[in-house]
């Protein structure tokens, strides 16, 4: 079997549903046959590695421990997904506390045992905020971090591709950007069906608000759907985002990026934005929409920064003029 890489890929939180979907994603993509799988429960990460020896992926070299030096130590790329997840009725707010420390600690062990890391992917709710944390902790560029923020997006994409009967990849720009919560705002301006801009398919703004709500809703009907949280789209989506990191195909669905731009009005946070991932890491652009759409782009923003705000009163994060003394490169 032909690898991408031969660099060591680390997987936390290799035990539950994300992480294991994960592995199984990063070997049958060829990326890496050498993968360390880490998470704090023993016979949870223990079980999915022989299940995955017993897969037998040809050239395959996987570990897995519960040592977090043994698992950071020479990692050169991270994907995490190492959380607690959202239960029915819950919002991906209702998990901040929680893992924002868990999120500080990840950044911490980057920082103590593998700075040479090239590209972190944070899978963790509220994973705005997780990210944020990590990159201020873990001291690396904002150019190497990213959270996954790409699932709403292919629930839009879904959602209008059912609508109008094309196949999913007719439809493309359709994206949402800023916060991966509830407050996320949706854009149509960019959408085209089958080449054709949405505005002409003749699609009624009461159907819109609809399809936007199903976008918004799309994690929480997956919980109401499978009884948990989403788990295949997430593993395969982070996959594809570190496999662009490591020079395969380019990721360009919205990424989480730490953004400070005095020109968008975006300071300090992470957000999704119009974004490639590529050898060189993440790059993104201004986001370009109408004006009730930079409306809700500017709203989804405030509510990160009130996340942003809550974290640094919890003494996990540094207020803001302080963050350089913890990471020279923000
Ligand atoms: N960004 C997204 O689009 C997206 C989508 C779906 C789920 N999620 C989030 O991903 C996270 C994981 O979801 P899941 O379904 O895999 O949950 P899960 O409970 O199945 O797995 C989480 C794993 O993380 C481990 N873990 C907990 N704390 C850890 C730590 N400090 N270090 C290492 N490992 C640790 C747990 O032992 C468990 O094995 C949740 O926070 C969920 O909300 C994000």
């Amino acid at each position: 079997m032909e690898y991408l890489s031969n660099d060591k890929l680390l997987i936390v939180g290799a035990g539950g549903m994300i992480g294991s979907n994960m592995v199984q994603s990063a070997l049958m993509l060829g990326l890496t046959p050498n993968i360390c799988l880490y998470d704090i429960y023993e016979p949870g990460v223990h079980g999915v590695f022989d299940e995955i020896q017993q897969c037998a992926f040809a050239g395959a070299n996987v570990t897995y421990t519960v040592n977090p030096e043994e698992a950071f130590t020479g990692a050169k790329y991270i994907i995490s997904s190492g959380g607690a997840p959202r239960k029915d009725g819950m919002t991906r707010e209702d998990l901040l506390k929680g893992n924002c420390q868990i999120a500080a600690e990840f950044g911490d062990n980057i920082k103590k045992y593998c700075p040479e890391v090239e590209h972190v992917v944070v899978i963790f709710n509220p994973a705005d905020v997780t990210a944020l944390t990590a990159l201020i902790h873990s001291g690396l560029k904002p150019n190497q971090l990213t959270s996954l923020a790409a699932l709403d997006s292919t629930r839009l994409q879904q959602a209008l591709a059912l609508e109008f009967g094309v196949q999913q990849d007719k439809v493309t720009g359709a994206h949402t950007y800023g916060g991966h919560g509830e407050q996320m705002a949706v854009f149509a301006s960019q959408v085209k069906v089958d080449g054709k801009p949405l505005s002409e398919m003749g699609l009624s703004a009461e159907r819109w608000e609809e399809i936007k709500h199903h976008t918004v809703q799309g994690g929480s009907n997956i919980i109401k759907l499978r009884g948990r949280s989403s788990f295949q789209s997430p593993a395969y989506n982070a996959v594809k985002m570190i496999e662009a990191a490591m020079g395969g195909e380019k990721f360009t669905l919205p990424a989480g990026c730490y953004v400070n731009c005095d020109k968008c009005g975006f300071k300090n946070v992470m957000m999704a934005m119009p974004s490639t991932i590529d050898k060189t890491g993440v790059h993104f652009v201004e986001p370009a929409g109408t004006e009730e759409e930079m409306a809700s782009l500017a709203k989804s923003y405030e509510h990160l920064c009130k996340m942003r705000d809550e974290i640094v009163e919890l003494g996990i994060v540094p207020p803001v003029a302080e963050w350089k003394e913890m990471n020279p490169n923000l």
